[in-house]
């Protein structure tokens, strides 16, 4: 789609009264802020010594299928600077052999344990680093998970924001000090599948789904965990299909420009989502920076930037200071991760597994060896178990009926997710089939499994161990009589479920049964959790390629469950008060999705209108108990907050840009089928764009003031990476007793919410979590520190964050609904 399309576009929609992004530009310009300023510096430097063409190539994408990667961009042969590599997934290497298939996001929530994030990012990055990957595309943070029928909630961790932002954070941290650079996805309003792209099946719908979203819910909700990103480094973001209050993602000047790079002072760059590019100027006057996979259509042969960039910095449409900062900003994640110290060659391909292929896959070109099969796991199935056990909910547990002992002589597994998938470990493509255990979701956020330890194999292997006997019933074909027969012959019963099927084996009649779950989110279990015969129930989510191994070490009690459900479970559908857009709702225009609950999904939701879930966000049992005890709220005083002032140098211009006789392309390239390159055909620009539209309604085509280089304000809500300092002072200490009350060593969650106090505040919200081990009796002091950000809220008025003087409340306690200790917080904050 035309810039002045989606301007007029925009436009309409005010006019309807549809939800409207405002324009803001220009885009801002690195400035080396905070941890940058050394790669920035580095980045200037490389980047002075680039030709346009040349600062083109780091910008575009050579076209899907054009490289070994899933994206890949030009290169600087001159320089010796090859293609950049960016890649799947937020959980291991996609497309590739010898490599870990870790858990994915939903567990490493479950397990509330920061520095297992940490280890994960690290291990994942081991992983991208051997096969050559420049960029990680993940963590997720968006979907953040506001309906539970969003499908790829999994890939990102939970449906609040502190625990999503805090799990970004130790994830970015933990791959870029390994040398890879992280990208932060998908910015902003991904938070559902159906139309994301516009027409789908059945529907032709003229544009992607808008996520309509108030300012207040963007900023205390959908923004905070992307906000954490950027304070923690992320080298890249990624924008998403959907649009924005009718605009875009990636060509959303007021998300790009005004809030990712001016409120959160985002020093790295931007890359499109593969397809989310509909405009060439627009979106590079609003703030993108690299656009993926290159081409227009797949494998069109024809870009938005490329030569078309080239031609609008020419014709005086894009300035030369936009193209250097994009430059700028690619070139300064590259520094500051140190991929010039841990580059390796790209030594696999995506496209294919066989050893010799064409490096051009698309064109069918460049025949070489292109797997070369490394083995990237190093000891990550160490890692991967442990996240495993240590994610795993124990829901309910009658009596002790877990863990088992070991001495249970006949043990009886029932229902195709304890199994193997007849197909195969890697059957289906992208996991695109529901076939035996359950431990990824599908699409790409996947990775293919180098083996799959599933709960029958890991179970009979302990039960042999223990000098047992053993069964296992995966043919959902089975009858119902040699279930029953089976069952009442065993001394224990474990019957496997996963979401797309889960309730059809919940008829072991007449016998103890414990019920495992393989599920991407909650679903709905009140209609059977309360058997008496169904003695316990596990949720094991996506747990990656240690499935079986993770689930024995808790079902026999090597270790003790301290896993929390990291979203709410509801008694019936309805429970959570959203729900995605399956139908079209507004003509053939875009679907119109508002977030009218505002911040109100999840617990947030169930609180405020008093609902009972079946389980609370935070709930999970032990095989210990544990007590909370002797809360300490301590206010630290801190200075009034002062909003950032001040103003940016102007832009800097790092090259000249000649005339077009300079940029056409070279006879002594050979052209590869559908590549994208930085070149023009003719001295021309009409006739070397091939746009039919080139040059029209040029008034509408530069919005006002996007080619402004001049100095400009600083953000008041903003001044450093991730938003203004002074929301990170620290206002309060909390301290709490937790003691281990039982007979086992085990492992606590303790989790501090706040009240913010005001009318319209959720009642509470998570603002702080610990993971404990204790020792059996033992006790021990848990310290969590509250920020200004924690207690404060977003003024619309004057667009930044202010501290209400409605009294804030703190709650101690181990989930969302079990919070016996609580005290008032008198701040002690400077008006
Ligand atoms: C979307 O529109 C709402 C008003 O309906 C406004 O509060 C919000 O700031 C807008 N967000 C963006 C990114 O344009
Ligand atoms: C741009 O990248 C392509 C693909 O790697 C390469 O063939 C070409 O020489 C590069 N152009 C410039 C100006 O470096
Ligand atoms: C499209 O319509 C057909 C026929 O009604 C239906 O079977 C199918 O599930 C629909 N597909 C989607 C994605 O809704
Ligand atoms: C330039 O972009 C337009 C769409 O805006 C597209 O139709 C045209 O093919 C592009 N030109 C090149 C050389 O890729
Ligand atoms: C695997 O799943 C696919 C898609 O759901 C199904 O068509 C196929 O029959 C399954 N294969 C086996 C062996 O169960
Ligand atoms: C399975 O068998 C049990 C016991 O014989 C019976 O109660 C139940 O209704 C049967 N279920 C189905 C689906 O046939
Ligand atoms: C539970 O199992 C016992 C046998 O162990 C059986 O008698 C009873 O009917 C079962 N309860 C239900 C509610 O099915
Ligand atoms: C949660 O805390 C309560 C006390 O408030 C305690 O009884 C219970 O054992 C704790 N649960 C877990 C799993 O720690
Ligand atoms: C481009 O610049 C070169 C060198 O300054 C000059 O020789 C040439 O005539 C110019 N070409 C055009 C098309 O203006
Ligand atoms: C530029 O030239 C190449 C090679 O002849 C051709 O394939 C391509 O279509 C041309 N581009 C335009 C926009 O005419
Ligand atoms: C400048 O170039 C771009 C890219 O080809 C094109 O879309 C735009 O229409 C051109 N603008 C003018 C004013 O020529
Ligand atoms: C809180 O109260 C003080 C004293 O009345 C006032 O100066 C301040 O503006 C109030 N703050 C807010 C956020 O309303």
């Amino acid at each position: 789609m035309r810039n002045s399309l989606l301007i007029s576009l925009a436009a309409a929609a005010l006019a309807e009264g549809k939800a409207y992004s405002p324009p803001a530009y220009p885009a801002p310009w690195a400035s080396g802020a905070g941890e940058w300023a050394q790669a920035h510096d580095r980045a200037v430097e490389f980047v002075s010594q680039l030709t346009l063409a040349e600062k083109i190539n780091l910008t575009t994408g050579v076209g899907w299928e054009g490289g070994q990667c899933v994206g890949n961009t030009g290169s600087i042969p001159r320089l010796g600077f090859r293609s950049l590599c960016m890649q799947d997934s937020p959980l291991g290497v996609r497309d590739t052999d010898y490599n870990t298939a870790f858990p994915a996001g939903v567990n490493v929530a479950a397990t509330w344990d920061l520095d297992l994030a940490y280890r994960r990012g690290v291990a994942m990055a081991e992983e991208h680093r051997g096969k050559g990957v420049d960029v990680q595309l993940g963590p997720v943070a968006g979907p953040l998970g506001r309906a539970p029928e969003g499908g790829r909630n999994w890939e990102g961790f939970a449906p609040d924001p502190v625990l999503t932002g805090q799990m970004m954070a130790s994830t970015i941290e933990g791959m870029q000090d390994t040398g890879v650079i992280a990208c932060a996805k998908h910015y902003i309003g991904n938070e559902q599948e159906h139309f994301r792209q516009g027409s789908q099946e059945n529907y032709t719908v003229a544009d992607a789904i808008s996520s309509n979203i108030d300012d207040v819910t963007l900023h205390e909700l959908y923004l905070w965990p992307f906000a954490d990103a950027v304070r923690a480094g992320v080298g890249s973001v990624m924008c998403s299909y959907n649009q924005l209050n009718n605009s875009y993602s990636c060509g959303n000047s007021y998300s790009l420009n005004h809030i990712l790079k001016g409120e959160l002072d985002f020093q790295g760059f931007v890359m499109t989502d593969w397809g989310a590019q509909h405009s060439g100027v627009g979106d590079a006057l609003a703030g993108a920076d690299m656009d993926m996979p290159g081409d227009v259509a797949f494998d069109s042969g024809t870009a938005f930037w490329g030569t078309n960039l080239t031609i609008a910095v020419l014709n005086g449409t894009v300035p030369e200071w936009r193209i250097d900062d994009m430059a700028v900003r690619i070139m300064s994640a590259f520094y500051k991760v140190g991929r010039d110290r841990t580059q390796v060659p790209i030594n696999f391909a995506s496209w294919t597994l066989d050893t010799y292929g064409n490096e051009y896959y698309y064109a069918g070109e460049g025949y070489k060896e292109i797997n070369q099969h490394v083995d990237v796991r190093g000891d990550h199935a160490k890692v991967v178990r442990e996240i495993g056990s240590a994610s795993i909910v124990l829901l309910k547990n009658v009596d002790g009926a877990l863990p088992l002992t070991g001495s249970e002589r006949f043990v009886a597994v029932f229902g195709e997710d304890a199994g193997s998938n007849p197909d195969g470990v890697n059957g289906c493509s992208d996991r695109n089939c529901d076939n035996g255990t359950l431990a990824m979701g599908w699409g790409s956020g996947t990775a293919n499994f180098p083996y799959l330890v599933t709960p029958e194999q890991a179970i009979q292997a302990e039960v042999l161990k223990n000098g047992g006997i053993f069964t296992a019933i995966t043919d959902s074909g089975a009858t119902n009589t040699t279930a029953t027969t089976v069952a009442a012959q065993a001394s224990a019963c474990l019957v496997f479920a996963n979401a797309d099927s889960g309730e059809g084996y919940i008829t072991v009649d007449g016998n103890v049964g414990d019920l495992v779950l393989h599920t991407v989110g909650p679903v709905l279990v009140e209609d059977w959790v309360n058997h008496p015969n169904i003695t316990a129930v596990l949720w094991a989510g996506l747990p990656g390629e240690q499935s079986g191994n993770s689930l024995v070490d808790v079902l026999y009690g090597s270790v003790n469950p301290g896993g929390k459900t990291p979203f709410t479970w509801g008694k019936q559908r309805s429970d959570w008060g959203t729900d995605i857009i399956y139908e079209p709702n507004n003509g053939d225009g875009a679907p119109q999705q508002d977030f009218t609950e505002g911040i109100f999904i999840d617990y947030r939701h169930f609180d405020k209108y008093n609902i009972t879930p079946t389980y609370e966000f935070g709930y999970g049992l032990s095989y210990s108990t544990f007590s909370f005890s002797n809360l300490q709220v301590t206010p630290l005083a801190a200075s009034p907050y002062k909003p950032a002032t001040g103003h940016s140098g102007p832009a800097p211009v790092l090259g000249k840009v000649l005339n077009a006789t300079a940029y056409l392309f070279p006879n002594y390239i050979k052209r590869i089928e559908a590549f994208i390159y930085p070149w023009l055909n003719s001295t021309d620009l009409r006739t070397s764009s091939g746009d039919p539209n080139y040059g029209w309604s040029t008034s509408k085509y530069v919005p006002d003031g996007a080619q402004d280089g001049s100095p400009q304000p600083v953000n008041p809500a903003g001044g450093a990476p991730g938003g203004n300092p002074a929301l990170y002072d620290p206002v309060a200490e909390i301290r709490v007793t937790v003691k281990n009350t039982g007979k086992v060593a085990g492992v606590e969650v303790p989790q501090l919410y706040v009240s913010l106090g005001g009318p319209s505040d959720a009642p509470k919200v998570l603002r702080g979590f610990g993971r404990l081990s204790l020792g059996a009796g033992e006790e021990a002091q848990w310290t969590a520190t509250l920020t200004r950000r924690d207690v404060s809220n977003w003024d619309t008025v004057s667009q930044n964050w202010v501290v209400s003087n409605y009294t804030k409340t703190v709650y101690v306690g181990n989930s969302s609904r079990n919070l016996p200790l609580q005290q008032t917080l008198a701040l002690k904050i400077g008006h």
